[in-house]
């Protein structure tokens, strides 16, 4: 999608459809519950105003979240249409909710198989954050998952114009910005929604390769000696039942000028398809483990955006990638096995593999020198339990950590939760034959997840993200379609840059 910025009046532009948001002026809480919505146009252009007015006070507009009401040849202005998205109430409305509208913008446009759009930033938000939550928006709205229906149009808004005042060099820049992120996101939920027949960590590792020779950063990708090589038996343990093989990938982005210290490490899990190895899970439902490899993707979509953003500071992006298959080869319940830092874990579930990737990526990535850790992953069921589908966890060590990403989820329009992992939870993990287990038992799931994490990234301060709820729409909103949603990869590259004062 191209991007551009158009300081003039809305109503001078010529377009397919102008876009514009409705907020609902009407005090909550009053008296009256029913009383009438009083709907504006968030637009300081007047003659966008009064294009509007007739349809607004006709009571046929709700003005609740999302409602869409199309115009033709609207009066007054230069635009083919006139697409009103309402935004609920004017008092609530932030750059949150303007991502969403323009994503529903873009949904309810590409359908009917508009190409070009023109979006009115509204005048309640600075107009800086608003080029970028619209850009971001759109981008989110613009992605469908149906790539291999025979009657996919892949019908596309190629062209958007955000329309708002500033000096338009300072917007322009948030522009270009604003769509590397977006882009980045998609690229991330390209490589999630692909089946596993068409994922294997083999692809995913060429996948990351191709980009990241096309941003021009490092990239290597090993194999099956080199993770035994490097003594890695967590992530061989999973790795070693699957005829597919695994796939280490690690990215480098080392910009010139960029101080030694620090260097972040992302790292993510890639379970190209998780069956549950012999601790197998039911079939029902099985066949979204595809989306297993989500936390990989979403550190191969980061380091996209990095790569172009160029902020000066180090980043090293780890995968840890294999399927987790039961087969003659695979791990079983009970076995032991020793980590790369050395630790043993007894396993007691095989389909807790996404810890045992980790561990040994997450000791990789302090070896490699990192000195700051994110990891991201679809980690546990219990995350879910825990916080539903609307949330992400939050688990680290290190207190001026989540502060950061904190920030950043406020910028990038991402909801995350902070878990607790005290010291007491420990008791959970511990093994009579070994030093850990890898799982915890039925109660704080998630957390006892992370404590075992937490014994890999040892002292260094490190970030764990459970997406395993947030990672896959289960149904279609009006701003986005089923399927991968590509989350913390905004919030995440918000976090990197946020190093760089
Ligand atoms: N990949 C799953 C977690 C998951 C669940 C992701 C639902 C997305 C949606 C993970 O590998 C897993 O199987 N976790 C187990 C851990 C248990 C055996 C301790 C779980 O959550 O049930
Ligand atoms: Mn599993
Ligand atoms: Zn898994």
């Amino acid at each position: 999608m191209k991007t551009n910025i158009s300081v003039s009046s809305p109503s001078q532009l010529e377009t397919e459809a102008l876009v514009a948001v409705v907020l609902d002026h009407a005090e909550a809480g009053s008296n009256n519950d029913d009383k009438k919505p009083q709907l504006k146009v968030a637009a300081s252009d007047p003659a966008v105003q009064s294009a509007a007015v007739d349809l607004l006070s006709s009571g046929e507009v709700t003005g609740k979240p999302f409602e869409t009401n199309l115009l033709h040849k609207p009066a007054g202005l230069k635009a083919k249409r006139l697409l009103l998205v309402s935004g609920g109430s004017a008092k609530k409305f932030s750059a949150y909710d303007l991502r969403r509208i323009a994503g529903t913008a873009a949904r309810t446009l590409k359908s009917r198989g508009i190409r070009s759009v023109a979006v009115v930033a509204p005048s309640n938000i600075a107009a800086e954050e608003a080029v970028r939550a619209i850009i971001e928006g759109a981008h989110v709205g613009n992605f469908d998952p149906d790539y291999y229906r025979s009657d996919r149009k892949d019908q596309k808004i190629n062209e958007l114009t955000v329309v708002a005042s500033g000096d338009p060099s300072i917007l322009e820049k948030a522009a270009r910005e604003a769509q590397i992120v977006g882009e980045s996101q998609n690229f991330t939920r390209d490589l999630v929604n692909e089946p596993s027949n068409r994922m294997t960590p083999t692809i995913l590792g060429e996948r990351a390769k191709k980009m990241c020779s096309e941003v021009g950063i490092k990239c290597e990708v090993y194999g099956a000696d080199k993770i035994k090589e490097l003594k890695m038996g967590a992530f061989w343990s999973v790795a070693q039942g699957s005829d597919e093989p695994p796939a280490l990938i690690v990215m480098k982005y080392e910009p010139t000028g960029a101080p030694e210290k620090p260097v972040l490490g992302l790292v993510g899990k890639g379970i190209t398809f998780d069956t549950g190895g012999i601790s197998i899970k039911p079939a029902d439902g099985m066949e979204k483990m595809k989306y297993d490899m989500a936390g990989g993707a979403t550190m191969i979509g980061v380091m996209r955006a990095i790569a172009m953003l160029k902020p000066k500071i180090r980043v090293i992006g780890i995968v840890c990638a294999t399927e987790n298959m039961p087969s003659g080869k695979a791990q079983k319940p009970g076995d032991v096995q020793i980590a790369m830092s050395g630790k043993s874990i007894e396993i007691i579930n095989t389909d807790a593999e996404g810890r045992l990737v980790l561990a040994d990526g997450l000791h990789y990535a302090r070896q490699l020198g990192c000195t700051h850790l994110v990891d991201a992953a679809t980690l546990t069921g219990a995350v879910v339990v825990a916080l539903g589908y609307n949330n992400a966890g939050i688990f680290t060590n290190d207190d001026a950590m989540y502060d950061r990403l904190h920030k950043a989820n406020g910028k990038a329009g991402e909801k995350m939760w902070r878990l607790p992992i005290d010291d007491e939870y420990k008791e959970q993990i511990y093994s009579s034959i070994a030093d850990i287990m890898n799982t915890g038992g039925r109660w704080g799931g998630a957390i006892t997840a992370a404590m075992f994490l937490k014994e890999f990234a040892e002292d260094t301060p490190w970030i764990h993200l459970d997406i395993a709820g947030t990672a896959w729409m289960e149904d279609q909103k009006a701003w986005i379609a089923k399927g991968p949603s590509g989350i913390a990869v905004r919030s995440l590259i918000e976090f990197v840059r946020s190093f760089v004062a």
